[in-house]
């Protein structure tokens, strides 16, 4: 067979169906649209979802792909076998309600075995057992050997993930081995062999299967195909592994290249190249469409994704960051085919290499705690590591379990197995029930999202302010209704809408829908996923009615402060990458009436310099007063002509470009002002991190930025009149007073001490000796708690041998103690017997042991008797 390389394969695909009058369109983002479902796409059909079940209409029946996908349910396989990948990217040809059976089946015949040129005698075709329209249309519309036709059940060959479009599929097999395979039952044993590979699913789409499991009948037939590019690929190049087919080769090079490991000399090695080769890949797809590392969802699946890698590094034994470069060469390999991939570089290597670095921190913590759980091991004589600290050391830690277990093997040590298993089970159980992803291949069943293609939901929005128009539909949350009353919430769609529907970044407007017998407030306008314009409603008075004539008006004093943010957005966008850099992409914005948020790529903090660089120049472009047109042109034309484009999906006849005289030009859907003299006045009010490598930037304008400033003049003002000083003394003052403050806090601490030693020579002067006991007995005030004992200790130092009685007068209350060194015990001395003493003369009890004890009193009064009457009970007590 003729040797073909992936790359030409995907272009011979496309052009292929090209021929039979096909639109190609690119591949899709990995990030779903208006498909809350679906975490990632996982089919070439599923971004197309709307087009099958008619709630959108296709810009041309016939589409063809090639999609990148994303599969990670199998991830544990990936690397063991020949043909599991997390990534992978799939040739698909689509019609919607237009072909069928009849043409699909001969043009996959006469692609694979006129443009491919495989061998018929290496081919076989399996088709649904009950499908004999297909036997019909293979024997008579092809030259196939009706002997290589098997027929399968539903497992095999009716093709359906969870709920959606789904039907019966006929698909293509080679087989790598000799000889002829003449019953289903060998077929099948080949098939589980690996002798016989899959490589085509045609789907004869003639299905919607909803949640309750019913298959209902779509209006149209369709047809859903599918390809693995890397399993035609390997097929193509005779060669039995998609790791070593030429594009995904080159990498997996690389990556042995960098680890200083042969490809093919060690199986648990050759695991780890694989893994690396195929994790990298999903990696950079996933950044370049815009993911970033979280815990949870899609930025999980990427996270999880590149710490697997990095730990196969480690496994592979590489030191020290590696994984950009082999993000470089997924890029050299794929950037061809996907040119996001070469704008995107510089970023998708440092969103890697910062979470690649993070990762090997964590990997450090984790040592300095299995260093502990070994010192325990070792202090109670155990060679196991419990499955619960080995779980945790991966949980916490990211902590490999192959690493650990290395680790320990060195020592002599093992890991418990199945107590570690068994806790990776009870995780997966926990992240199993909070993803809920059962259903993954529907949709939004919500009435609002089955609103039929074919009606029409026109934005007139750009000109006019006020409409009137039909209503075609009501809706509440459960279902379709004739009319919505006062006080009842509501879905309202009519033909025509001055209403923006939230996009783009912009908030959908707000305003009123009021008919002959009633009024309704709209508190957000959003498409639904069929990309109808659905107003959310609040009945204010009387019933709306369904099919009735509505006049549509929006809050436009709102709609024109959302509009100063906008294109305020668009202007920060262009003075961000003249002041910041070209590298200065825009990663995510939002715009409403209040103020604007603008996230870019860029890795350190702005500075204060730049963020008035960026505000002057916005500012100065305000004052140009350009004028804002909008253009309609194709794509061509406006990448030609220099505008700014986000990656998203675009495609169809026109794009809309909106310009701020010369200064900027971007793609946008948008509503602006009419000049940006507008905007009156712009201000950026906070700059800060949002995610590794992504800065958010907040701005106000107009008479919300001019607020701000009031706010802030009015907060000067407050300063001058709490400072007593003017406006230009206040921050003199400040630093002043400061400093003033630090001088009185260091005389504050000198007083304090020079007054506690002063106490301590008081209390010194009261010392009479008593039998060769020396006895300090005194009276102080305010001293209490802590701090009485402090200074009975220090007195008792000085004293060095003898006993201390301190009576201290807080505020009406009395606290006494009395300490002793242990040298005098033996002479008689017993602090808990004076305390019991001295402490009813000041109206209180106590005792305690015979070096130290202590009591309280209420007769501050009667201290100074009790201090001399603890000099007479030390002579009483002393032998
Ligand atoms: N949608 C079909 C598949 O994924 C073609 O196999």
């Amino acid at each position: 067979m003729k040797f073909i390389g992936t790359n030409e394969l995907r272009e011979a695909y496309l052009k292929f169906f090209e021929s039979k009058d096909h639109l190609r369109l690119e591949s899709f983002p990995l990030v779903p649209k208006n498909d809350k479902s679906l975490l990632l796409i996982n089919a070439g059909m599923a971004p197309l979802k709307p087009y099958f079940t008619g709630l959108q209409e296709p810009p041309r029946k016939r589409i063809t792909t090639c999609q990148k996908c994303i599969r990670t349910g199998d991830i544990e396989n990936v690397g063991k076998t020949s043909r599991h990948g997390t990534f992978f990217e799939m040739l698909g040809n689509f019609s919607f309600g237009d072909y069928f059976k009849e043409e699909i089946i001969p043009w996959s015949w006469e692609f694979i075995t006129e443009t491919l040129q495989i061998p018929k005698d290496k081919l076989y075709v399996t088709i649904y057992l009950e499908d004999d329209e297909a036997f019909d249309i293979w024997c008579k519309k092809t030259d196939v050997d009706p002997n290589r036709i098997f027929r399968l059940g539903k497992e095999d060959n009716f093709w359906e993930i969870g709920v959606g479009p789904c039907g019966p599929c006929t698909e293509i097999h080679f087989d790598r081995g000799e000889g002829v395979i003449t019953n289903v039952d060998d077929f099948v044993k080949a098939s589980d062999e690996d002798r016989v590979v899959e490589f085509w699913n045609l789907v004869f789409t003639q299905f919607d299967k909803d949640e309750e499991g019913n298959y209902n009948r779509l209006a149209n037939p369709n047809i859903d195909t599918g390809m693995g590019l890397e399993r035609i690929a390997t097929i193509m190049q005779g060669v039995d592994n998609i790791f070593e087919i030429d594009t995904v080769k080159n990498i997996l090079n690389k990556v042995a290249e960098l680890s200083n490991v042969k490809y093919g000399e060690n199986p648990s090695k050759d695991v780890s190249l694989r893994i690396i080769t195929d994790h990298v890949k999903s990696v950079t797809m996933l950044i370049s469409d815009g993911v970033q590392p979280s815990n949870e969802g899609r930025g999980y699946v990427l996270r999880r994704l590149l710490r697997r890698a990095a730990r196969h590094g480690r496994l592979l034994g590489i030191k020290g960051l590696f994984l950009t470069e082999i993000v470089e060469s997924v890029v050299a390999n794929y950037g061809d085919a996907y040119p996001a991939l070469k704008e995107n570089k510089e970023y998708i290597e440092k969103i890697v290499s910062l979470e690649e670095e993070r990762f090997n921190e964590t990997i450090d913590s984790g040592m300095v705690i299995l260093n502990d759980y070994i010192e325990e091991m070792k202090a109670s004589n155990e060679d196991v590591l419990k499955g619960e600290k080995a779980f945790k050391l991966y949980d916490t830690y990211g902590f490999p379990i192959e690493l650990t277990e290395e680790i320990l093997e060195e020592k002599g040590l093992k890991v418990d197995h199945e107590a570690f298993k068994k806790e990776m089970e009870e995780q997966r159980q926990r992240a199993r029930s909070a993803r809920g992803e059962s259903s993954y291949m529907g949709s939004d069943e919500s009435p609002i999202n089955k609103i039929d293609a074919s009606i029409n939901t026109e934005f007139v929005g750009y000109t006019n302010v006020e409409v009137n128009s039909n209503i075609v539909i009501l809706a509440n949350d459960n279902d379709f209704v004739s009319e919505l009353s006062k006080g009842e919430k509501g879905y309202i769609v009519t033909e025509k809408t001055p209403f923006y529907a939230e996009m783009g970044g912009q908030v959908g407007d707000k305003g009123t829908i009021k008919t002959s017998t009633g009024e309704a407030y709209v508190y957000d306008t959003k498409k639904n996923v069929g990309g109808k314009t659905i107003h959310y409603v609040k009945v204010n008075e009387g019933t709306i009615k369904v099919n009735d004539e509505a006049t549509l008006k929006i809050d436009l004093i709102r709609r024109s402060y959302i509009a100063k943010n906008h294109t305020a957005t668009h202007m920060l966008h262009e003075a961000l990458k003249q002041v910041v850099g070209k590298h200065v992409n825009q990663a995510g914005s939002y715009v409403d009436d209040e103020r604007l948020r603008f996230d870019f790529a860029h890795f350190k903090a702005l500075t204060e310099e730049e963020i008035q660089k960026l505000e002057d120049l916005v500012n100065v472009k305000i004052m140009e007063v350009f004028n804002v047109d909008t253009d309609l042109m194709t794509l061509d034309e406006a990448k030609e002509s220099g505008a700014m484009a986000l990656f998203d999906d675009k495609y169809g006849d026109k794009v809309r470009v909106v310009s701020v005289g010369e200064f900027s030009k971007e793609l946008c859907g948008g509503t602006h002002v009419n000049n940006a003299g507008e905007i009156g006045l712009f201000k950026i009010i906070s700059e800060a991190g949002v995610a590794a490598g992504i800065r958010r930037i907040e701005a106000v304008t107009g008479i919300n930025a001019i607020k701000y400033l009031e706010d802030k003049q009015r907060l000067l003002k407050e300063a001058c009149t709490a400072l007593k000083c003017g406006e230009k003394d206040v921050v003199k003052k400040i630093v002043a007073q400061g400093a003033e403050i630090k001088e009185k806090e260091k005389e504050i601490t000198e007083l304090k001490s020079k007054l506690a030693s002063g106490v301590e020579d008081e209390i010194l002067t009261s010392v009479r000796e008593i039998k060769g006991v020396k006895v300090a007995s005194y009276g102080v005030e305010g001293i209490d708690g802590n701090a009485l004992r402090d200074l009975g200790d220090k007195v008792r130092n000085k004293l060095s041998s003898g006993v201390v009685i301190l009576f201290s007068n807080v505020g009406g209350k009395v606290n006494l103690i009395a300490m002793s060194t242990k040298d005098v015990l033996d002479k008689g001395v017993h602090c808990g017997k004076i305390i019991k003493e001295v402490a009813s003369i000041v109206g209180g009890g106590g005792g305690g042991r015979p070096d130290m004890a202590q009591a309280g009193g209420k007769n501050p009064e009667n201290i100074k008797t009790a201090v001399e009457k603890a000099y007479e009970v030390v002579d009483s007590l002393v032998k």
